[in-house]
């Protein structure tokens, strides 16, 4: 299978150091590389983990167009605010008739609904597994394991970023320190204040909201509010009555509509919404028939996000 990558950052590259430790059982072959400021490069036989990168193609048209693949993975930046310019090359994607895999939260939380309708209309598959908690399977668990399910909320601490941060700061290091040492981990987006402020958080709720509950929202619609005003004095007195916070999204059905909130939350040492340390992240979903579902992914990390991707272009492969 032809594949496609529109950005080679730290997913981009993890997935192609997987793509290439499992290519006697997965022929895989990675054929164009498109990013920003590195250049574009080609190879129909397969282009190298370390890339020549020549000149950028003009457009994420020009690229596609010359890049014959079977599938496009869109991996760029992430923009919470707008989904773009992500959403734009999965179009572009779904015009040319390819497969889409993405990790890239931004356009799941703004047009989900319409791009599963464009994507049929197109006869190709959208796949988006690692958008939230990496490789752990939530769309699939739901999708292919619970028949008949009705997803009325979930509760979660996803954001790893958040979780260092805290941590550094429950040992009295600066929000500055904390930051550093989730970028030296890879999991921090390439704007930090994105993690921070609870947009990376809110762009999953949203996520997890149109997938699992049909809702129609995007990230500018949930009540969010981030870690910006934490201090290590604050937390130092928090961990005196063994209390700690987190940055949790909560999602509810209700009469009224579906109620998405991000929030620091403080939480006695004893919840298990406190027990998330460091890369690790948890999510409840809350359902008709099976109670209250937990998913856990410890100590998470680009390797995971990378088989994220991985299983969803097995998926893909087993359609053609
Ligand atoms: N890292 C994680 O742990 C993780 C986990 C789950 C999901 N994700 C999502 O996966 C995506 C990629 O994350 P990452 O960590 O790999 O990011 P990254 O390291 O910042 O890499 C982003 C890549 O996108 C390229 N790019 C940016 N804008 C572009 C454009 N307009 N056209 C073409 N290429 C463009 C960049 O090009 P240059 O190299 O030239 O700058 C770079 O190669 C994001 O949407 C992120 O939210 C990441």
């Amino acid at each position: 299978m032809r594949i496609a990558l529109l950005g080679y950052g730290n997913a981009g590259r993890a997935l192609a150091a997987l793509i290439q430790k499992k290519r006697r059982a997965f022929p895989f072959r990675i054929v164009g590389i498109h990013t920003a400021r590195h250049g574009t490069a080609y190879d129909s036989n397969g282009v190298a983990l370390e890339p020549d990168f020549g000149p950028a193609a003009r457009s994420v048209d020009e690229f596609l167009d010359r890049a014959a693949s079977d599938v496009v993975v869109e991996i760029t930046t992430l923009n919470p605010a707008t989904g773009e310019p992500a959403l734009s090359h999965i179009r572009a994607a779904f015009a040319r008739r390819r497969h889409v895999v993405t990790a890239n939260k931004g356009p799941i939380a703004h047009a989900y609904t319409a791009l599963r309708s464009e994507a049929q209309r197109a006869g190709v598959a959208f796949r988006f597994e690692s958008t939230v908690m990496d490789g752990a399977p939530i769309f699939n668990l739901v999708h292919k394991t619970l028949p008949g399910v009705k997803v009325r909320g979930f509760t979660g601490v996803l954001n790893s970023t958040c979780q260092v941060v805290i941590e550094a700061m429950r040992k009295g290091a600066s929000m500055e320190d904390g930051i550093e040492a989730a970028r030296r981990l890879g999991v921090t987006e390439a704007d930090a204040s994105y993690d921070i402020d609870g947009w990376d958080t809110a762009a999953k709720a949203a996520v997890l909201a149109n997938v699992l509950m049909d809702a129609r929202v995007t990230p500018l619609d949930i009540d969010r509010r981030g870690i910006g005003r934490l201090t290590p004095e604050r937390m130092s007195e928090l961990s005196k009555s063994r209390k700690t916070v987190a940055l949790v999204c909560r999602g509810r059905t209700r009469p009224s509509g579906i109620r998405l909130r991000v929030r620091a939350e403080v939480l006695d040492d004893t919840d298990p919404l406190a027990s998330i340390r460091g890369t690790s992240n948890l999510l409840f979903l809350h359902t008709d028939l099976m109670g209250t579902l937990g998913i856990s992914e410890v100590s998470g990390g680009i390797e995971q996000t990378a088989f994220g991707l991985f299983s969803d272009l097995v998926d893909v492969a087993k359609l053609k």
